[in-house]
């Protein structure tokens, strides 16, 4: 069976002001289905580069993501947006709620982009959201929840499409360490049910001790810790 993703290689660089800036330099990375791994990495090191490229959001320079056995980089423009609304989800460093939606609307999102009827979306981002702790926040919207509640929305949504791989960017940041933990725990359990493979980038090496394994980035390359 193919690896749930693939990094082959990973190079990106970014040209400004006359300089180029060598911020993935070879990275590489396995993940199989349900395995949990902890990106660590000082700030600046490239980790959001890096998810950013898994996540199909923007291509590497070289180096390929392979996604259940399929080359991204040889996949149209079309067919790269689908694979990512069918496999991949994300939590994003800043999470992107949208503000005027409530919570429960804000998980039905990425299933009403999938077609799901309306009910059946519903059904599952309630059921989600109850899972995380927020059965009686459905109908709050972002501004009116908590930071940790607006974080465990963000998970709840990544996670509704069902997908086999997720991608966090530090989705316990800017949390207390009793909630942070308290995330992480739904999180990883979610991640388990679901058989998700998930990268995790953290500054928290404690938490990131809690994964199936870490890895740190550092001067553009993934070394195993
Ligand atoms: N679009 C861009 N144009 C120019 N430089 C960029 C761009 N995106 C990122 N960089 C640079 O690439 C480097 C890596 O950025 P990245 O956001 O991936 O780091 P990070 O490891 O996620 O850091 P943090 O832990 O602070 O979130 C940074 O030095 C950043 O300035
Ligand atoms: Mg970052």
């Amino acid at each position: 069976m193919s690896a749930a993703i693939q990094l082959q290689n990973i190079e990106r660089r970014f040209r400004q002001g006359g300089r180029t800036l060598e911020v993935l330099t070879g990275a590489s990375l396995t993940l199989q289905a349900g395995e949990v791994v902890g990106l660590l990495g000082q700030s600046g090191s490239g980790k959001s580069t890096l998810l950013q490229i898994a996540g199909l959001l923007e291509k590497p320079d070289a180096g390929e993501v392979v996604i259940e056995g399929a080359a991204a980089g040889r996949l149209s423009d079309n067919e790269r947006t689908r694979l990512r609304r069918r496999r991949l989800g994300f939590v994003y460093q800043f999470h992107y709620l949208l503000p005027e939606f409530s919570a429960e609307e804000n998980v039905m999102l990425p299933l009403r982009i999938a077609q799901a009827d309306k009910d059946e979306a519903r059904q599952k981002a309630g059921g989600l959201l109850d899972r995380l702790g927020l059965a009686d926040r459905l109908s709050h919207r972002p501004m009116q929840l908590s930071g940790g509640e607006q974080q465990r929305v963000a998970i709840a949504r990544a996670l509704a499409n069902g997908p086999s791989i997720l991608l966090a960017d530090e989705p316990t940041g800017n949390l207390d360490e009793a909630t942070a933990e308290r995330v992480l725990n739904v999180f990883l359990e979610l991640a388990q049910e679901q058989r998700v493979a998930a990268i995790v980038a953290t500054h928290n090496t404690d938490l990131a001790k809690r994964m199936d394994r870490v890895v740190l980035l550092k001067d553009g390359q993934l070394h195993a810790e």
